[in-house]
């Protein structure tokens, strides 16, 4: 039925830039708020969507503007938004999230109406997860809806792809086990393997150990890691301007897990994902920013 369902977050994004971060007690002067569409599970299905994957998204929204705003922009995106829950007692999930002058960024995320998406929710897409190829799943849903997403592919024999985002201390062992593959930036990387030092083929290799079927290490503008069972690549990165970094690995894993589904290796999978990550960050936002293979094809490298 769907190359990709994304079991997630969605959130109104409130972004305003700033020369530089405040400190405590501090106060400092950005820029006009841009409000757009986020969040993690959102963004992961508008990449899938707007590369041309078959993707719905599993999540819920308030019954407010904001939700307005999420539903538009999946649609425009090309995502099935039936499984999507408008939860009127709910508000919106919002982040804050300030960029500074080299791109990067710090958020806060308000998750209102994410955090009451369950595991009978979950239950209830239950014939939607077992017709999908590739269910995509990250942390910014209550957990126990995240492992009732991950057992229930699991037992339908849908493939699971896992971004631990944000990073928890630890990560349920059965969680681990699904993942195929556990996503991870450098922090989440270095939070769940436990090595505080080392290099990402290592991070990779203890979070095998640990569990997961495959890994890949996001180095932002350094490419990616894989570690499957074909052994370890490295994924070159694409040199591009970075001017705002919000809800690039997001669009990384949205990328990888259309590929997936379509029968790519790891390897290739991640290959594609690291220019698609690229193209986000070459403009504002999260989901505004993400390409069209079309516009994936005007990336510089190609
Ligand atoms: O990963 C980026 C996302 O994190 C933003 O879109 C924000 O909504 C938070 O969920
Ligand atoms: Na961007």
């Amino acid at each position: 039925m769907y190359d990709v369902l994304v079991v997630g977050s969605a959130n109104a994004d409130l972004t305003v830039r700033v020369e530089r971060r405040p400190g405590a007690g501090e106060t400092v002067l950005g820029t006009d708020l841009v409000e757009s569409a986020g969040g993690k599970g959102a963004n992961q299905a508008a990449a899938a969507a707007r590369l041309g994957g078959r993707t719905a998204l599993l999540a819920r929204v308030g019954g407010d503007a904001f939700g307005e705003l999420l539903l538009s922009a999946q649609r425009e995106a090309g995502t099935d938004v039936a499984p999507v829950i408008v939860d009127e007692a709910a508000r919106t999930g919002t982040a804050m999230i300030i960029v500074s002058p080299d791109g990067d960024n710090s958020i806060v995320v308000s998750p209102g109406a994410n955090a009451a998406l369950t595991p009978r929710d979950v239950a209830a897409a239950k014939d939607v997860i077992a017709a999908s190829s590739v269910v995509s799943l990250q942390l910014e849903i209550p957990m126990e809806s995240v492992r009732a997403a991950a057992a229930t592919a699991e037992d339908a024999g849908t493939r699971v792809v896992l971004n631990p985002s944000p990073a928890p201390e630890t990560l349920a062992p059965e969680l681990l086990a699904v993942a195929d593959p556990l996503v991870v930036n450098e922090h989440e990387a270095r939070q769940l393997s436990g090595l505080t030092d080392g290099k990402p083929g290592e991070w990779a290799h203890a979070l095998r150990d640990k569990g997961a079927r495959s890994v890949v290490v996001t180095l932002g503008g350094d490419g990616a890691l894989v570690l499957d069972a074909s052994g370890a690549h490295e994924v070159p990165g694409v040199k591009v301007r970075a001017v705002d970094t919000t809800g690039a690995g997001d669009a990384f894993t949205g990328a990888l897990a259309t590929r997936l589904a379509r029968g790519d290796a790891l390897p290739e999978a991640a290959r594609f994902a690291v220019r698609v990550g690229a193209a986000a960050v070459t403009k504002p936002g999260a989901q505004p920013s993400y390409p069209t293979l079309e516009e994936l094809d005007q990336l510089p490298g190609n």
